[in-house]
């Protein structure tokens, strides 16, 4: 059911139109690729994928013998990503709290999200680095890249992260 997600944030623009002035966020989510390593044989997660652009990026870096899995709330933008891109992905409607392609085992190297996590309530963020935790195979990584000024971000990801005994890096200028 495509209608389930009642509100939407991050996604004010028509689909269509998101699909054509994404730029800066694909330029900023391919650098954030590649501080986080993406590459070829990675199985990554793209949560808030929107209309695909930088999933199809993802999907290049990680080759056709391995697989892109893209998920966003809205359902016009699953849509358009669905009819723009196809090859080694996968796109789902959903978010963080609903289910997924390997929701619930450890199956991606890299939980990867550009520009989605500063749309996310206090709670929304606790389930989305939880939902990160359990999809992630050991040693895999979540990549945040977000628009939020103070550093409630890199706080946050420590309070989490660093007791189980992840680090926890901060990249300046993206
Ligand atoms: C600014 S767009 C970024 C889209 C894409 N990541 C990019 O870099 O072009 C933010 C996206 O976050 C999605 N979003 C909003 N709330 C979300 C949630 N709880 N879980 C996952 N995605 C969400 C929106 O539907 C929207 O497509």
């Amino acid at each position: 059911m495509l209608s389930t997600f009642s509100k939407q944030r991050g996604s004010n623009s028509n689909a269509n139109k998101y699909s054509e002035i994404n730029n800066v966020q694909l330029q900023y989510g391919k650098m954030l690729a590649a501080a986080a390593g993406v590459k070829r044989g990675h199985k990554v997660l793209d949560m808030g994928c929107g209309t695909g652009e930088l999933t199809s990026f993802l999907a290049q870096k990680v080759g056709e013998e391995s697989q892109v899995v893209g998920v966003d709330p809205d359902s016009e933008r699953i849509k358009v990503a669905i009819q723009k891109h196809s090859q080694n992905i996968i796109f789902k409607h959903g978010e963080s709290s609903s289910q997924f392609p390997h929701f619930d085992e450890q199956y991606y190297d890299i939980h990867f999200s550009n520009f989605v996590f500063q749309w996310l309530t206090p709670e929304e963020k606790e389930i989305f680095v939880q939902t990160a935790f359990k999809c992630l195979k050991a040693g895999g990584k979540i990549a945040i890249q977000s628009h939020e000024d103070d550093a409630d971000i890199v706080k946050e990801a420590k309070n989490i992260s660093v007791p189980k005994g992840y680090a926890v890096r901060r990249v300046s200028a993206v």
